[in-house]
């Protein structure tokens, strides 16, 4: 039966999103389907703005990066009265179905909305966070720009005989900085999921000065913290909708102190945004056209409140509660292989 599908992007935008928008597009005008963007997340579906996609909306996008369609950090359940607009624009817009592309918290709310529409969730986060996806669109691009980044640090670093620290965005999770600092070769690397300690951290410096190393490079997810209880370090108090603080800092501090304990010259560079812009990888691009055609398969087969994933290289589907309620393990595995490197 033809549909109205809605799809939206919401969160921390990425590189792939595009891909994924243009392959929804056209599965789902293969069944029929007409496409109606929501512009900005959910804040689309708050105040109103939607408009019919057509081919000429997803041609050429392939590779851009960022989202056609505007994201933004919305919580329906957190705006008096945005609950009941969102219901009303489903039925102003007579949206059958929908699409959210993004990370738990954009996804977490089509969760809460399954009652209200049929909903399918894709990952999309260049955190890699998301419980049940070995990827989630945008992860891969970002894991290349974060491993150019160190190569190019390393030039600079051995040249200069520095200790530098790269800090590498990721939130709660370290597989941004564990992947790329594995990558990258660096020589230490701090993620949220194990506290640090300066003692490990100088060690690794001293023991590598033996061996004639003058330079030594250090890769700090933006949510690790120091052993001994203490909180992340965050750029303001203030919350976004969904409860979460903007991460940003811990490079600088941790360059500090090792500067201030050693004497050695130390930098520290925050990548911040570039992780999320430009043009996405091959794979990110693959991963994203997969994702977004399960997307429409579930939505045609009627497969609601699920969410397209990978697994070992395979497309699926597990549950959107699963998905958003559950956390995604640390790869100790990757974490033993990060320790040897040095
Ligand atoms: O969740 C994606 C992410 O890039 C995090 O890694 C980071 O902490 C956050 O978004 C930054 O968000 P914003 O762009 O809203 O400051």
């Amino acid at each position: 039966m033809s549909k109205r599908l809605g799809v939206l992007t919401g969160g921390g935008d990425s590189s792939a999103m595009n891909a994924a928008i243009r392959a929804i597009y056209l599965k789902a005008v293969s069944f029929g389907y007409t496409v109606i963007g929501i512009k900005d997340g959910w804040r689309g579906l708050v105040e109103g703005k939607v408009e019919e996609l057509n081919r000429e909306s997803v041609s050429g996008i392939i590779a851009e990066g960022g989202t056609i369609l505007g994201t933004s950090r919305t919580n329906p359940f957190k705006i008096e009265g945005a609950v009941d607009k969102v219901k009303e624009n489903i039925k102003k817009f007579k949206l059958d179905a929908i699409i959210t592309i993004g990370g738990d918290d954009t996804n977490g709310v089509i969760t809460k909305l399954t009652n209200e529409i049929d909903g399918v969730g894709i990952p999309q986060t260049i955190d890699n966070d998301i419980a049940h996806s070995d990827f989630a669109i945008g992860y891969d691009t970002a894991l290349q720009v974060v491993t150019d980044c160190i190569d190019k640090l390393h030039t600079t670093a051995d040249s200069h005989h520095r200790v530098m620290v790269v800090e590498v965005m990721g939130r709660d999770a370290g597989e941004l900085a564990l992947n790329a600092g594995i990558a990258g070769g660096a020589d230490v690397i701090l993620i949220p999921e194990v506290p640090y300690s300066y003692d490990d951290i100088i060690g690794v410096i001293n023991e590598r000065k033996k061996r004639g190393k003058n330079f030594t490079i250090i890769v700090v997810a933006e949510g690790a913290k120091p052993a001994g209880g203490q909180d992340q370090v965050v750029k303001s108090e203030k919350v976004d909708s969904f409860g979460h603080a903007r991460l940003g800092g811990v490079g600088e501090i941790v360059a500090n102190e090792i500067e201030k304990r050693t004497g050695y010259e130390t930098r520290s560079t925050n990548l911040g945004h570039l992780q999320r812009g430009g043009r996405s990888t091959a794979f990110d691009r693959v991963v994203a056209i997969r994702l977004g055609i399960k997307a429409v398969e579930l939505i045609e087969d009627g497969n609601y409140g699920m969410m397209a994933v990978m697994q070992n290289g395979k497309v699926t589907a597990v549950p959107l509660e699963m998905a958003i309620n559950e956390d995604k393990p640390l790869n100790e595995e990757l974490y033993e292989i990060s320790k040897l490197l040095h």
